[in-house]
């Protein structure tokens, strides 16, 4: 079964596995902040516990190596934890999420991890896709995709619902790079 590394490093910032302990700062970080979840498709966070539940999944998935593979990213200069990224891998192709806190926003950190394991994936035998999508509304993630390498495939129409948003799935940017 396939496995991603589980530490690298580009410019600026590490990325490893996060565990259960890791739950205050992330929540500090952004978890619990609904300007950073918008376009998510998961809630801020209000309460530790059920962001403790989902770590223990996350440390559960680089165990069994079956699930989303996720990476906690922090600054290199003072470990501050910043944000995350993550991937799963499908047949041939590797879908990514990520999220960054807010004061961490518009400096270009997030291109760094997501085209380090672009690279990564279409290195590996047997997956020639790597992609990720976002909300129509949220443009800067899909720039984010392109200062990674991917290009902008189109629209995917009712994909994906932004809880706090609403009940109504939206439509989404796809971006993909290829092999
Ligand atoms: C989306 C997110 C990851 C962007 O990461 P970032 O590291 O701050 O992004 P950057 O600093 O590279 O800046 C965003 C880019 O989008 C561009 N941009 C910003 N607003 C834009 C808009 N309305 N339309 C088009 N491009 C826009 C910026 O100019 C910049 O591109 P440039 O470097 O070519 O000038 C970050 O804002 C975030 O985590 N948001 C909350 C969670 C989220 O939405 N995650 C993505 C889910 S799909």
């Amino acid at each position: 079964m396939l496995r991603p590394p589980e530490t690298f490093a580009t410019a600026r910032l590490t990325a490893r596995p996060p565990t259960v302990a890791d739950a205050p700062e992330v929540f500090r970080a952004y978890a619990s902040d609904p300007e950073v979840t918008r376009y998510l498709t998961w809630k801020a966070y209000v309460k530790l516990p059920p962001l403790e539940e989902f770590l223990k999944g996350r440390e559960e998935t680089w165990r069994t190596g079956a699930g989303h593979f996720a990476w906690l990213l922090r600054l290199r200069d003072n470990q501050e934890v910043v944000g995350s990224i993550g991937l799963s891998i499908e047949r041939h192709h590797v879908v990514f999420g990520y999220v960054l806190g807010r004061k961490h926003w518009g400096r270009g950190l997030m291109a760094e991890p997501l085209r380090w394991l672009v690279d990564w994936s279409l290195a590996q035998p047997g997956i020639v896709r790597a992609w990720a999508f976002c909300d129509v509304e949220n443009p800067s993630s899909a720039r984010v995709m392109e200062k990674a390498g991917m290009q902008r495939e189109g629209i995917l129409r009712r994909w994906h619902v932004c809880p706090s948003i609403g009940p109504e799935p939206r439509d989404c940017i796809v971006c993909a790079r290829v092999r």
